[in-house]
């Protein structure tokens, strides 16, 4: 087999040593030529594929994949751009093949013209070289049971309430503590119920946004109130375009993150807790619109970065599900919250963690000609 590998790569360009590594590595890796014959195919990507380097030899990525498949439009843009250009959640559905939930990376190569080297990842495989975590579900199953808990709990809430009332015109002092204890806790149960139902399903009103507005808005709020300790550091890439979002669940987004980067610097061990707000642009970040073949550019990244602990392992795998906290007084909402709002913004959010230094990274789509025109 690495002989094949070694046939297919042109022995001028890189040695036998290249071809070897690349046929070792556990990772599907395809090289297309100029008409996307295939020129290399290590052992990952023929059982991938689902066939042998020596039958791919003789095709073209045309031949086993039909041409309207989103893989076609990323090498195109590999060629265009001549950058690396990434897409997640790809189908790739033929008569010989069925793989969803693909993650694939495709790159020029400076000395061939039009060659593009595609590197192609099962989510699950992705997931499990703990790389980058995206987490769209957990909005899903948050905005469902808003739903419920709102209608459900609501009404039965105001009949207790109002029968705690009630009672207190007729009881001794002693029990009217008890009335009291009824008609508080009933409050607070519907001040959460009324938090929970900024999850519920509206279709959200988008401007064009200023993300370093959003970002200083949230610091100012921070620096002087509970993130006081705290030193921060900017690195804002200025001549970002605006983000296609509204900005107030924005900056409740930014600030959830904020504050539990904030609460995660400051614990007891750390002498010098640190955020740093990082915005950048990233050409070819795209994701599929659910339900459909659209695919959405989310060119734009916003990253909280903090040198705390890190996110506790067990809390890692259901990190976006409402209720999720490590806190003593935590509410386990803030991140479900950040999660939906994202996700209604047909954006990303990614979360990379280790002892010292937690990231959390959002891609979001930026203002594009036919926005601008409504
Ligand atoms: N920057 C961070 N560093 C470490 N852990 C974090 C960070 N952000 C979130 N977490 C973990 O995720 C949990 C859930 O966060 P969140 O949904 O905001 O709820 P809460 O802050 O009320 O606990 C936190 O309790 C914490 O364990
Ligand atoms: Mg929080």
């Amino acid at each position: 087999m690495s002989s094949f590998a070694s046939r297919l790569l042109p022995s001028r360009n890189r040695g036998p040593d290249t071809a070897a590594m690349l046929s070792a590595m556990p990772v599907p890796v395809v090289l297309l030529d100029a008409e996307n014959r295939f020129r290399f195919v290590n052992h990952a990507a023929e059982q991938f594929l689902g066939m042998s380097a020596a039958s791919l030899g003789q095709q073209r990525l045309q031949d086993i994949l039909p041409s309207d498949n989103p893989l076609f439009l990323l090498i195109d843009q590999v060629r265009r751009s001549e950058a690396t250009v990434s897409d997640h959640d790809l189908t790739l559905e033929s008569a010989r093949l069925h793989k969803t939930g693909i993650t694939v990376q495709g790159s020029p190569l400076p000395e061939e013209p039009n060659a593009v080297l595609l590197i192609l990842q099962d989510a699950s495989a992705a997931r499990a070289l703990d790389r980058q975590l995206a987490f769209r579900g957990a909005a899903r199953s948050v905005t469902g049971m808003a739903a419920i808990l709102a209608h459900e709990v609501k009404n039965p809430l105001s009949g207790i309430r109002g029968a705690a009332q009630l009672l207190e015109t007729s009881v001794g002092p002693d029990d009217r503590e008890l009335t009291d204890l009824i008609r508080d806790e009933a409050d607070r149960i519907r001040a959460l119920v009324d938090r929970m139902e900024a999850f519920g399903e509206k279709p959200i009103v988008r401007t064009s946004v200023n993300i370093h507005r959003v970002l200083e808005h949230v610091r100012k709020l921070a620096q002087t109130g509970f993130a006081e300790h705290v030193r921060f550091a900017e690195q804002y890439d200025p001549s970002l375009p605006p983000v296609w979002g509204n900005r107030d669940q924005l900056v409740q987004v930014i600030l959830n993150l904020v504050k539990n980067a904030s609460e995660a610097a400051t614990h007891a061990n750390n002498s010098r807790p640190d955020i740093t707000l990082i915005t950048g642009f990233q050409h070819g970040m795209r994701i599929a619109m659910p339900g459909t073949s659209q695919r959405l550019d989310l060119p734009l990244f916003v990253t909280v970065r903090d040198n705390g602990p890190g996110i506790p392992e067990d809390i890692m795998p259901h990190l976006f599900e409402p209720f999720v906290t490590s806190k003593s007084s935590g509410s386990g909402l803030g991140l479900a919250l950040v999660a939906k709002i994202v996700g209604d913004h047909g954006g990303l959010i990614e979360v990379d963690s280790r002892p010292g230094r937690t990231e959390f990274r959002l891609h979001l789509p930026v203002v594009t000609e036919k926005d601008a025109d409504l």
